[in-house]
This record gives structure tokens, C-alpha cells and sequence, in this order.
């Protein structure tokens, strides 16, 4: 069965659904996104990316294409027309088509709207994190408005590239010697007293879904969040790391740099996080 995706108001197979070349998208990235993850044909953090995109789209002054009521139908459509339970949920909007010129185009150019969806493996992700997985650092080279979720994602994606090259799962990413966050997730230390530490949300930092319910979850379990940046060298001495991020939700980071981190396998903390988010997230 060929993969179903939203373009515009038409469900078409993937092989033909397409945008225009002037999209605004394609030429500017003025675009915004969310990637939500489906468990058992529920969304998880539903009213976080929800909240967030309304947000994003707000930022940057994109008309939304349509209401939250009428987004949740589309996203619930994608899921019936792709026959998936599990899935991965892309959603795209752009500022739309206009003749390519730097200024927005005209007051009620429509804007874009693309929604896909692709089968999603817990079980994948439930190995990696057993295991744990190696990180690398890189130079956080990115805009000042990282904050608002565009799909202006090309220093993300050279990082992440690196962090391939190097046999790692994601890039820490470092600007003036302290971890901002990760390629495409949050990141997370823990100290000596068992506090979790993780930047500020800032105008620096994506404010994770994921790192807002994690928040909630330690904040149940009694432990101490201190919200604040931290450095290369504290994330490398610390007693566990872990990241955070819609599609790896607690992932139990076990290398920096070749550093090991803790006992060099997934600690405890982590563990207990990764259990309580995934509870928490699939009862909404
Ligand atoms: N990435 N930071 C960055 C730079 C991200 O791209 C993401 C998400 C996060 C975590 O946000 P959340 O917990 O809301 O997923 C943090 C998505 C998954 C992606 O780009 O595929």
C-alpha cells in the first residue's frame, strides 16, 4: 500500500503529492513544523504540539490553514488513510506560494499545509535505549530564534551528519563552552546529588513537548530539576545524561565525546524517567 500524505486539502500518494516551486517553504524554509508521535492510535503530548505550532505559527506571523478541530481531523484522517496504529506524524506549514521575493506575499496568500505519517517501532527504540547511546559535541551555530520550530534546519542537520559520521546517535550542541541542546532533542545531565539539569527555556533552546512532560515526571517522582545552562566538561563528568525529544523520548546517552559517562551504561534515573514518560504520555 503506497504512503498517504495531506497536501492541501487532498489526500494523494506520496509519489504524487508535491508543493509548488515558489513555495515559500522550498525557498525560504518560512515554514514551521511538529513531529507527534502515535501510540495505539492515540497522540502523545497531543495539546503540547498542538500549543507549540499555534505558537510557532504566531511567532512568525503564518496564518494557521485551518482550526486546532479541523487539524485534529486531518491527523486523524492520515492515520485511518495509512493504516497505522504506531506512527511518526509530520506536520508542515508554510507562509505558502507567492513570486519569490524576500517580503511576505500579500495578506490572504493561503498558507501550506502537509501532513504525513510513517510507521513507528517502540520496540526499536526501547533496544536503543537498553543499550544506551554515544553522543559527540558540535559548535551550535544556529540562529537566535531556534526557540520557534521552522524547518530552517541546516545547521541541525550538518550536526547530526557529524554525529553520524562518528558512529553517534545525536550532536550536543555548544555555544561559549555550554550545551544549548542536541541536533533534533533536549539535553539532560544529572549531578552527584541526583538534581536533573537541562538550559532554560530560552530563546536559544527548542522548548521540548517531551522535556515539558519529563519536567512533570520527575516533579511526581520528587526529583530536583534545576533549570540551567550547563557546560561540555560538567555534561562529561556527570553521574548520567540522557536526551530528550518526541521520537526518542528518554534516550540514556552513555559516551560524550568518547568520554564515558557514569558506570558507561543507561543509569538509573534515566531508566526510571524513560518508564514514567511513556506512562504519562500515552494517558494524555
Ligand atoms: N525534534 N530540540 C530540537 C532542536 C528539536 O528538533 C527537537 C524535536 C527537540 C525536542 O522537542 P520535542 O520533545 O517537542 O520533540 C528539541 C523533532 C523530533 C524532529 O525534528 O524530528
Amino acid at each position: 500500500m503506497p504512503r498517504i500524505a495531506y497536501v492541501n486539502g487532498r489526500y494523494l500518494p506520496q509519489s504524487r503529492a508535491s508543493v509548488h516551486v515558489e513555495d515559500r517553504g522550498y525557498q525560504f524554509s518560512d515554514s514551521v513544523y511538529e513531529v507527534c508521535i502515535v501510540m495505539d492510535g492515540g497522540y502523545w503530548d497531543l495539546e503540547g504540539h498542538l500549543a507549540r505550532l499555534e505558537r510557532s505559527l504566531g511567532a512568525l506571523k503564518i496564518a494557521a490553514p485551518m482550526d486546532r478541530a479541523a487539524l485534529q481531523v486531518v491527523m486523524k484522517e492520515i492515520l485511518r488513510r495509512n493504516r497505522l496504529k504506531n506512527a511518526l506524524v509530520y506536520m508542515q506549514v508554510t507562509r505558502g506560494v507567492a513570486p519569490r521575493n524576500h517580503s511576505f506575499p500579500p495578506e490572504g496568500t493561503p498558507p501550506s499545509l502537509v501532513v504525513t505519517a510513517r510507521r513507528f517501532d517502540i520496540r526499536q527504540s526501547d533496544a536503543r535505549a537498553e543499550k544506551g547511546v554515544a553522543v559527540i559535541s558540535q559548535p551550535d551555530i544556529r540562529w537566535g530564534r531556534v526557540d520557534i520550530k521552522t524547518t530552517g534546519l541546516l545547521p541541525n542537520a550538518l550536526a547530526k551528519q557529524a554525529a553520524s559520521e562518528a558512529g553517534a546517535y545525536e550532536a550536543l550542541l555548544v555555544r561559549d563552552g555550554h550545551v544549548t541542546e542536541c541536533s533534533s532533542s533536549n539535553a539532560w545531565i544529572i549531578d552527584e546529588t541526583g538534581a536533573l539539569i537541562t538550559h532554560p527555556k530560552a530563546e536559544a533552546i527548542l522548548g521540548g513537548i517531551t522535556r515539558q512532560t519529563v519536567i512533570a515526571c520527575a516533579e511526581e517522582l520528587q526529583i530536583k530539576v534545576i533549570e540551567r545552562p550547563f557546560t561540555l566538561e560538567e555534561a562529561k563528568a556527570a553521574k548520567e545524561a540522557f536526551l530528550t525529544s518526541a521520537s526518542s523520548f528518554v534516550m540514556p546517552v552513555i559516551s560524550i565525546d568518547g568520554t564515558r559517562i557514569g558506570s558507561g551504561s543507561p543509569g538509573p534515573v534515566a531508566r526510571r524517567l524513560r518508564e514514567a514518560y511513556k506512562a504519562k504520555a500515552a494517558n494524555g
